[in-house]
């Protein structure tokens, strides 16, 4: 049986972070279990920052967005420290012995749970939450957060729809979702983009245009344009492929590299598209264009009630779980319930759209533009 366990949360925050939070906790004094957090994830955890999540830490928390513990994107083996980035996992396995920890919960995306994985690589019991708007997170149905999120970026549309029909312009309103598409082409459909663009299907500009133009010609000189943050062009999209193809196969240290390097520059061109496509939007179809950058609206606030819910189902499994000794486990939403599913089938993975997905086909079937066809 467990008598400590320590909980973290990192990578971007998102809404239902602090419900997990209060599961754990509350489910953990349920069973006379302590429960260490630390702040600002695995940075927190190396500097030995704790904080003691007793009923009173636990108290009123549920509805609030964030996370009372902070968060960071700090990696264990690779944390910045002056100008340098350090492997400082021997210092976080010593925290973790120096709390006599049974378990370490970490609450994250894909990221997190690769570093967790590393942890557990090198002797710690740990269990990982998928937690990300993004939706992204390999071998679980959902992650939590994604619906708040999914609330927010279709009020939005709705929001865009009237302006966009008394001025008689395109709006595009870019919607987070790192390099998937989830949140795009859920917010899209039901907000009723026009069109929505989504990094899984490169698309062509031209197509795009005429389907703007169509709807025009129809009486409707007005159209909204949903795209992901990471949708791009047929020929950016060929550009990226091109590296990452050049990247896997590469096999000497140095041209990896910089292969690497050339990645993030291009990532880093990539920013800004959405700017470039509202005008080439404007060019090609004489209507006004404006855009929208959601960006971190989508985070921030209370989470929706099925966030809540969803993070009280995997925080108190995690305990479950730890109980029975289940470690290097991320706990995956499965239908009404969960499941176990161990760290090396998720680490690393990204979960995208794929393309014969149900939603998909629906918002094909209600005549939107994926600007492929
Ligand atoms: O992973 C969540 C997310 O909001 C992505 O959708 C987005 O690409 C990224 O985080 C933004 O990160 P940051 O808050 O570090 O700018």
């Amino acid at each position: 049986m467990a008598k400590v366990i320590g909980v973290l949360t990192a990578g971007g925050d998102t809404p239902g972070l602090n419900a997990a939070i209060r599961a754990i906790g509350k489910a953990a004094l349920q069973d006379g279990i302590d429960v260490i957090g630390f702040r600002r994830g695995f940075r927190g955890m190396m500097e030995n920052r704790t904080v003691r999540l007793d009923s009173q830490a636990l108290s009123g928390i549920l509805t609030l967005g964030g996370t009372i513990l902070g968060t960071s994107r700090d990696k264990p083996h690779k944390m910045p420290i002056g100008n340098r980035k350090m492997d400082m996992t021997d210092v976080i396995v010593e925290n973790y012995h120096r709390h006599e920890l049974d378990c370490l919960i970490c609450l994250g995306g894909g990221g997190t749970a690769k570093n967790a994985f590393r942890l557990a690589k090198a002797g710690l019991n740990v269990i990982t939450l998928p937690k990300t708007i993004d939706n992204d997170v390999a071998k679980t149905d959902i992650t939590f957060g994604f619906d708040t999120a999914l609330g927010i970026a279709a009020e939005a549309i709705d929001r865009l729809h009237s302006t966009a029909h008394s001025h008689h312009r395109i709006i595009i309103v870019e919607i987070m979702g790192h390099r998937a598409g989830w949140l795009a082409l859920g917010a899209g459909t039901a907000g009723g983009a026009d069109v929505v663009l989504l990094p899984e299907i490169p698309y062509d500009i031209s197509i795009v245009a005429d389907a703007i133009s169509y709807r025009k010609r129809r009486g409707k000189p007005f159209s909204i344009v949903a795209v992901a943050e990471g949708a791009m062009s047929r020929r950016e999209g060929e550009t990226l492929k091109a590296l990452l193809d050049r990247e896997a196969n590469e096999e000497d240290k140095e041209t990896r590299k910089q292969i690497k390097a050339e990645i993030t520059a291009f990532n880093k061109a990539h920013q800004g598209s959405t700017v470039r496509l509202a005008q080439e939007l404007e060019n090609q179809t004489q209507l006004e264009a404006r855009m929208t950058i959601l960006g971190h609206v989508q985070r921030g606030g209370t989470p929706s009630a099925r966030d809540r819910l969803l993070a009280t189902r995997l925080g108190t499994e995690a305990i479950d779980l730890a109980q029975k000794g289940r470690f290097n486990v991320m706990v995956a939403v499965r239908g009404e319930g969960c499941e176990a599913v161990p760290l090396e089938e998720v680490a690393g993975k990204v979960k995208m759209v794929p393309l014969d997905h149900p939603r998909l086909r629906s918002a094909r079937r209600v005549g939107t533009c994926m600007g492929d066809e």
